[in-house]
């Protein structure tokens, strides 16, 4: 199976930024790690800080691949377009949070992603990139 993560803006940096809410890890070696506890899966990661590259991402993996794993950081709670694209695309998509969006600001409680998602994993830290891979294994 092919699977995408997909991560928006400011997660590259990861292991740099507000370490205390992400954690001390960059992605890149993370993104090791789960290639290794999944062997039998095709994974790629992308990220980008640009609301139109990751439209595109999604229109570009979203009608052959199995599944995609993602992350929109901020514009999850901005962006109708976000939202419209998986809703536009036929692969299924698992939005995933590192942190409880929910402990957080109450900016941080709405989701323009969720409706159109299959299932949402918030709050397992960098774990939840793993839940959410394990969830296309079923
Ligand atoms: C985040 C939560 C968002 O509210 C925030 O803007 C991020 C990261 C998370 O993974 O916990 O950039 O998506």
């Amino acid at each position: 199976k092919k699977i995408l993560i997909l991560n928006g803006p400011n997660l590259n940096l990861l292991g740099v930024r507000e370490k205390g809410i992400y954690g001390d890890q960059s992605f890149e070696t993370y993104f090791e790690e789960l290639k290794s506890q999944f062997p039998n899966l095709e994974l790629s990661y992308f990220q980008s800080n640009s609301e139109g590259s990751l439209i595109d991402k999604l229109h570009e993996v979203g009608f052959s691949w199995d599944g995609i794993v993602f992350n929109a950081g901020a514009y999850t709670h901005t962006s109708v377009a976000l939202g419209d694209a998986i809703a536009a695309i036929n692969t299924p998509v698992v939005e995933v949070h590192i942190s409880n969006v929910h402990q957080r600001e109450a900016f941080r409680h709405q989701s323009y992603l969720s409706k159109n998602c299959k299932g949402i994993i918030v709050g397992f830290g960098l774990d939840s990139y793993r839940l959410a891979i394990d969830s296309f294994t079923k």
